[in-house]
Formats: structure tokens, sequence, C-alpha cells
């Protein structure tokens, strides 16, 4: 073998190789990081042949233990609807007002009607069931059609002036459009509505308005204009509105007879849901 020349300034020995004069140093890689730079490779080639690794034409190489993140997430899912199932079931079976009785029930009732109500509802009656004109306040103790679970229940189920055959119905007749009364004796009315909140000025308008109200009104809003819930008619006389208690929406209320309409949601949404619904909507405050 030929004799390693060793570098005069450094005192290392040269490899032999030479460029214009500059010659390579001989200093090799240290052991640790060589032998750590080994592990990897040892470590990449098991990691190949244990787990999931190379695409093929087709796939890809599985790995012996076969591992799968989507395989483990689809199990979960699995898992986790089941254990869902079991109180789907029991959500299904119990009667609507036991449901309160059980606090894990109640609570997945709870969670579902509300995410539930999120998206099918809010659009309506807004993200915290607060309502807009013409779209009731769900947070309130004022219902129109009831405040029970089971009134709350059939009223998400079957709507309200739905074109469903179970819908709530009751219509105010139109006083203004078909001309049932005149002008005159709409703003009576008017006035008399107003006087239930003492917001009237006009006490000879009241005195006559007491009468059309008595023969045209009473039967559906009651003689002391406190409402009917079984005719949805709205309680007059607290200050709770639906379109507004300014004169000119009272009177354009008696106008139009205004007949909003909630779509109904049996067949749309699927009977656990509309379950989980009524149980939220209940809870909101004013549940009876
Ligand atoms: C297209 C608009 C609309 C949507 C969507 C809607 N509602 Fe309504 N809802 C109404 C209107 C309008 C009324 C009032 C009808 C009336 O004038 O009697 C109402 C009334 C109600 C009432 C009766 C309140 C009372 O005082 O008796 C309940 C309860 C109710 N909605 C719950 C729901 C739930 C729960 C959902 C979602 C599944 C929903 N609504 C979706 C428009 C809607
Ligand atoms: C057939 C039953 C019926 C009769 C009769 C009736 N109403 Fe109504 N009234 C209703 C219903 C139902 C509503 C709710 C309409 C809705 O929800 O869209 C209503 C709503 C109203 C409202 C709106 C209340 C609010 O909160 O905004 C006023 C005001 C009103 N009626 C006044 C009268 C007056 C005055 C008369 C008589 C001239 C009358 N109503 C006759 C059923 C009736």
């Amino acid at each position: 073998m030929k004799k390693r020349e060793i570098d005069d300034v450094t005192g290392v020995e040269t490899t032999g190789h030479e460029w214009d004069g500059v010659k390579e140093l001989n200093k090799p890689l240290p052991k640790w990081w060589l032998f750590t730079f080994y592990a990897t490779i040892v470590w990449a080639v098991g990691y190949w042949i244990v787990y999931p690794a190379w695409p093929t034409f087709t796939g890809y190489t599985t790995g012996v233990l076969g591992y799968s993140q989507r395989a483990t997430v689809a199990d979960e899912l699995k898992a986790a609807q089941a254990a869902q199932g079991q109180l789907r079931d029991l959500l299904e079976k119990t009667p609507l007002d036991q449901i309160r009785t059980s606090p894990d029930l109640l609570r997945f009732a709870m969670a579902g009607g509300a995410a539930a109500f999120q998206t099918n509802c809010g659009p309506c009656h807004g993200r915290g069931a607060q309502g807009f004109t013409g779209y009731p306040n769900l947070n309130d103790d004022d219902w129109l059609w009831g405040g029970s679970i089971a009134d709350i229940h059939k009223t998400i189920s079957f709507g309200i002036r739905s074109d469903q055959k179970d819908a709530r119905i009751s219509q105010m007749p139109r006083y203004g459009l078909d001309k049932l009364i005149d002008d005159g004796q709409i703003n009576d009315a008017a006035e008399f509505v107003l006087s239930l909140t003492g917001k009237s000025t006009d006490p000879a308008a009241v005195a006559k308005g007491r009468t059309v109200f008595a023969d045209q009104c009473a039967s559906c809003h009651g003689p002391d204009g406190k409402g009917k819930q079984d005719q949805g008619a709205p309680d007059l006389a607290d200050e709770i509105w639906l379109y507004g208690g300014s004169r000119q929406a009272v009177i354009e209320s008696i106008r139009t007879g205004r007949g909003g309409m909630m779509p109904a949601w049996a067949g749309r949404l699927d009977p656990v849901t509309i379950k989980s619904l009524a149980v939220y909507v209940h809870s909101l405050g004013g549940g009876k």
C-alpha cells in the first residue's frame, strides 16, 4: 500500500487526491453520525414492511400490521353510532313528557334539538329563537298555539297553515281586504285593541271599537282580548306582538288577517329529531 502523506499545516493524513495543488484531508464522518444514519435506513425499511408505505398501481402496500387510519375512523364511527343508536331508540320509545326524567336522554335530546334548530328553524325564528316580526319568539312564555311539550311537538310536526292535513289552522278574516267591515270600524277596533295595553288616545273610538270587537273579534281573541290558543289567536292585551303593536301595524293586522305560515316537519325530519326539537324548544324558557 502506498504510504499516505501527512499534511504539514494540520498534521492530518491526506487522501492522496489533489486538484491544482489543493489536497484533500482524510476526515471521515464521525462514527456516531454514521451509525445514526444506518439506523434510520434500517428503521425506514422496517417501517415499509410493517406499515402502509408505497403506492402501487392499484392501491398501496398495506404493511404486515394492516394498519389503516381510515379503518380506525370507521370503527370509531361505528362505535359512536352504536352508542347513539341506543339513545336514539330510547328517545323514540320514551313518551314526550318523560324525557326529562332521564338526564342522559335529556342531554342527548337537547344536543340534537339545538343542532337541528340552528339548521332548520334559525332562518325564520333566529339562531337564538328570538324571533322576528311575523316569526314568534320561542324564548318567551307567550304561546300562540300552546307551550306544553305536546303542543310544541304538534306544531313542529304538522306546521301552522301548512298544507299538511293535521296542521294547525285558523284564519283571521281579512276584514279590510274583503271589506267585511268599513275603515271606520277597523280604526275603532284598532283603538280598542290599543286600549288593552293603555296605548289608545281616542276614548270615543275605543267605546265604538269595544262593540266591533265583541261582535267580530271576541270569538277568537276572547272577550277581553286575551287570546285563545285553540285558535292560534294571540293575546292582544299583553305587550308581546307578533306583527307589531303600533297603530299602523294593528290596523294592518285587522285589514289583512295576516295568516303566518310555518312549514310542517313530519316527513322532512325524522321522528327522533322532531322529538328532540320539541324538547329543545320547550326548554328555551317559556315551556309549560
Ligand atoms: C319558513 C319559516 C319558518 C320555519 C323554517 C320554521 N318556522 Fe316555526 N313558525 C313560523 C311562523 C310564521 C310561525 C307563526 C305562525 C302563526 O302565525 O301562527 C311559527 C310558529 C312556531 C311555533 C309556535 C309558537 C307558538 O307561540 O305557539 C313553534 C313551536 C315553532 N314555530 C317551532 C319551529 C321549529 C322547531 C322549527 C324548525 C324545525 C320552525 N319553527 C321552523 C315560521 C317558521
Ligand atoms: C277566526 C279567528 C279570528 C278572528 C275572528 C279575529 N282574529 Fe285576530 N287573529 C287571529 C289569528 C289566528 C291571528 C294570528 C295571525 C297569525 O299568526 O298570522 C290574529 C292576529 C291578530 C292581530 C295581530 C296580533 C299581533 O300579535 O301582532 C291583531 C291586532 C288582531 N288579530 C286583531 C283582531 C281584531 C281587531 C279582530 C276583529 C275585528 C280579529 N282580530 C278577529 C284570529 C282571529
